[in-house]
């Protein structure tokens, strides 16, 4: 299972990245706006410097709604590194420019994914990943996971290489839950991924370790 964070913060993604297990980065404009990222020369400088701070796939999501605004601006968004991948809504012009941008060895990210009828276009189209969007499901009382198990049984059916990105993850049991059913990629907040170092038996079995190992040395 692939590990990305879902923010558009240097400081949370250099700690990340420090720790090891860091696959990548996914952003939207929600995520750029919460760091004061804006302008479209700052936009695109900070996904440059997100891109040298990690090893892996960096999502930069267009805002155009239409197929020329989407393949213009996606175009663009991939020239500036070759880890980017193109993040384009799940909207009829967005299934268009996906094929187009698949058809061109472009990487895309196909988001806001609510039901499996989406995420079977987006592998038609062939979307690099597609991101359902687990959490915003929970909001509403329906059980994002169900969609991801859903999604997976659906792509193995087929052989379908599109990777199942889980996204709006929000917490660890959500990292857990996911792997147990086979998403490819999960991506959340920092805290997430850092959940999942805790144990108290950890905690206590270290301590008593540590405790010990000065009795040795007495
Ligand atoms: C996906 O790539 C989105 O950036 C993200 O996971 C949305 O999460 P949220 O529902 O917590 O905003």
């Amino acid at each position: 299972m692939k590990f990305f964070i879902d923010t558009a913060n240097l400081e949370q993604i250099r700690e990340a990245q420090d720790l090891g297990i860091l696959d990548g980065v996914t952003t939207n404009p929600s995520l750029m706006a919460k760091e004061g990222i804006t302008g479209k020369n700052n936009i695109l400088k900070h996904y440059v410097e997100i891109c040298e701070i990690v090893s892996g796939d960096v999502s930069a999501e267009v805002v155009a709604t239409d197929f020329e605004g989407i393949v213009k601006e996606g175009e663009e968004l991939a020239e500036l590194h070759e880890r980017i991948v193109v993040k384009v809504p799940m909207i009829k012009e967005g299934v268009k420019a996906i094929k187009y941008f698949s058809d061109n060895h472009i990487k895309t990210n196909c988001t806001l994914v609510f039901s499996v009828g989406q995420a079977l276009l987006a592998a038609k189209a062939g979307a690099t990943y597609v991101s359902p969007f687990i959490g915003r499901l929970d909001d509403i009382s329906t059980d994002g996971l169900d969609l991801i198990a859903d999604i997976r049984q659906v792509y193995d059916n087929y052989g379908f290489e599109t990777q199942i990105l889980a996204a709006s993850i929000r917490h660890t049991m959500h990292v857990v839950n996911c792997a147990k059913i086979g998403a490819d990629v999960m991506t959340g907040p920092l805290s997430s991924i850092e959940g999942l170092l805790k144990h108290p038996l950890t905690d206590i079995g270290l301590e008593k370790f540590l405790e010990d190992a000065k009795k040795l040395n007495s």
